[in-house]
């Protein structure tokens, strides 16, 4: 269980506080499956963080082990990498209460998430919604990550994950690996079909800019021949994310679908109507997601080898954590046991 072979450690997790979204899958998930061979990889359902917003329990429940089932339809191996429920993991509250302790009121205070969510959820502003990135650092160093795979809206908190660390390697000694945040090259950034200047969002207020990846396929087909194209008056099908933002995403996404460049699709649009062009990637977005909504729904029937699955990744990170855990313990000054 060792991590012998000396390959760089990454972790990253999404909340389940929402269905996943297209977005998570060509932004986050399909990157994951690409890394796995080469690192050594922890992917986990941030459950814990997704209290820090009111949560229906049955809810939550619900979509963590469909979150689990979708990301190993996605082409995650759970023989390759580790895949957990953060909860499942007691060191991970437990680290992160002492990082609480080496992290200041000041820097908190300055996080653009939790301006945001306290922004929106200002009937509930709770310490935990405050304390979010001491609890995300603890889930990135107590596997020693090197490198961690998120979005730019993420970045702040692998910024401030590196300033708790160093902090506390500062007084205590080379506790902890310093993480980067990792932005893949293969990435695609996908937007929201309504409003293409916004991260296509699970919680975008409005439901047609956002696609699920286990949505119904005439769903998808409509909610795609609803996008917004942009205004002017060229009308024609050319990659320009500033000028021509939601044409952009619409060539982002059925690029990644398809496989195709942008100048082949381009090409491939050239005197065809904006119509014809988010059928197009409809229907590729609904081919795309067949085979990961068939094997989500084919895997969630099978609850017992989930559980397996959750059970053994719960014990590898367990066992990695405790690691990490214990030498903090000792470095602080808690008796042992
Ligand atoms: N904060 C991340 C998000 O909202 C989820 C997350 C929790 C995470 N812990 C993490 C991501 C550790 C990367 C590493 O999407």
């Amino acid at each position: 269980m060792e991590n012998k072979t000396q390959k760089k450690v990454i972790l990253s997790g999404i909340q389940p506080s929402g269905e996943l979204t297209l977005g998570s899958y060509l932004g986050a998930i399909k990157n994951w499956v690409a890394l796995a061979d080469e690192y050594d990889c922890y992917y986990m359902m941030a459950d814990l963080h997704s209290i820090t917003v009111r949560q229906n329990p049955a809810d939550l429940r619900r979509r963590t082990l469909t979150q689990m089932a979708a990301y190993m339809a996605c082409g995650l191996d759970p023989k390759k990498s580790t895949i957990f429920v953060q909860s499942h993991v007691p060191a991970h509250t437990q680290l992160g209460w002492v990082l609480d302790c080496y992290t200041m009121f000041g820097e908190l205070s300055r996080m653009t998430q939790f301006k945001d969510k306290s922004a929106k959820n200002a009937d509930n502003i709770n310490a935990g919604l405050f304390t979010y990135p001491s609890l995300m650092a603890a889930d990135i160093l107590l596997y020693q990550a090197n490198l961690v795979p998120v979005g730019d809206d993420q970045k702040q908190h692998v910024e401030i994950c590196r300033d708790i660390a160093s902090r506390f390697n500062g007084v205590y000694g080379d506790v902890f690996t310093l993480p980067e945040p990792f932005i893949p090259k293969v990435g695609a950034r996908v937007m929201s079909l309504t409003s293409p200047e916004n991260k296509m969002s699970k919680s975008d207020k409005d439901p047609g800019g956002c696609v699920y990846i286990l949505e119904k396929p005439e769903d998808i087909v409509r909610k795609f021949k609803k996008a917004v194209t942009d205004s002017d008056t060229e009308h024609c099908v050319r990659f320009d994310r500033d000028g021509k933002p939601g044409v952009s995403n619409l060539m982002t996404i059925y690029s990644a679908a398809v496989g195709k460049t942008f100048a082949e699709i381009e090409a491939e649009f050239d005197g065809r109507g904006y119509g014809d062009f988010k059928s197009a990637v409809g229907e590729a977005v609904v081919e795309l997601l067949r085979p990961i909504r068939e094997e989500t729904e084919r895997l969630l029937a099978d609850k017992s080898y989930l559980e397996s699955v959750y059970r053994a990744g719960a014990e590898k990170a367990g066992y990695v954590a405790g690691k990490t855990l214990r030498k903090v313990y000792k470095k602080v000054g808690f008796l042992p046991r």
